[in-house]
């Protein structure tokens, strides 16, 4: 998968192409992440990118000229690294607190993309005229704010490349995470035996497949009811789960 990031702060994409799993998938050449700073695309002495507000009011906005000749720039790079062009194949995503906010799903989706042209902006926003015309989506990280998109286009590339086939060493982690299957993940345990005078619950030693299942998967149902109500609200148990539950409810 092909990322373009356009970034006056290239440096910054350094910690995900160089470290941890984003790493390894550049070196494996299973995703390319390329920057494309838009100070390249200016034309005054000062490599200016910002100007004051029309109507006035504090701090800057950033210039849609130089935005738009660097996204045409990322356009290119993409085609010649084999992306179809385009909102369905290769969207120009936005990051924006004004955008839909990212979760597990959307991320799931954009794996299908060929690749993602990603606009970070900085200063008080971006040109409304260059947004409407060049972008096909406008996404968020949260509601905070953050002082600019690099930060979100990271941890939005990072959770895009955890979930593409063959990135992930065991593949079998990215799939057991919180959220994937709808509820939050289950504590984990390793060496050693004891500590802090608290062992390991027994049934992760008896070697029974079935029985651990069952054990982590009421794990994970204990912490979404008490830590995150909304989601146990919206889960839907397999028939299996649904058994360990009605099991689970008799009990209690
Ligand atoms: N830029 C600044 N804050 C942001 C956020 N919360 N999500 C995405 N982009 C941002």
């Amino acid at each position: 998968m092909y990322f373009a990031v356009i970034s006056i702060f290239p440096e910054m994409f350094a910690s995900i192409r160089e470290f941890g799993i984003t790493g390894r998938a550049v070196t494996q050449e299973q995703v390319t992440i390329e920057c494309i700073n838009p100070r390249d695309y200016t034309t005054d002495n000062y490599r200016r990118v910002d100007e004051r507000p029309y109507g006035g009011g504090p701090g800057m906005v950033m210039m849609a000229e130089p935005l738009a000749q660097a996204i045409e720039a990322a356009k290119l790079r993409a085609s010649q690294q084999g992306c179809r062009i385009g909102k369905a194949n290769c969207p120009v995503v936005y990051m924006s607190p004004q955008g839909q906010t990212l979760s597990e799903n959307s991320v799931l989706d954009m794996t299908k993309y060929d690749g993602m042209i990603l606009l970070c902006g900085r200063y008080e926003g971006i040109d409304e005229r260059l947004l409407s015309q060049y972008v096909d989506l406008e996404v968020s990280i949260g509601d905070y704010v953050l002082s600019g998109g690099e930060l979100p286009a990271m941890v939005m590339i990072d959770s895009v490349i955890r979930r593409l086939p063959d990135v992930m060493g065991d593949k079998l982690s990215a799939e057991q995470d919180s959220f994937v299957d709808g509820l939050l993940d289950c504590p984990h345990y390793t060496k050693p035996y004891e500590f802090a005078g608290m062992a390991v619950p027994e049934v992760l030693l008896s070697g029974h497949h079935a029985n651990i299942a069952k054990w982590r998967f009421i794990q994970q149902v204990k912490r979404t009811q008490t830590r995150r109500p909304d989601l146990w609200q919206a889960f839907t148990p397999t028939a299996e789960q649904a058994q360990w539950l009605k099991a689970l409810e008799k009990q209690d």
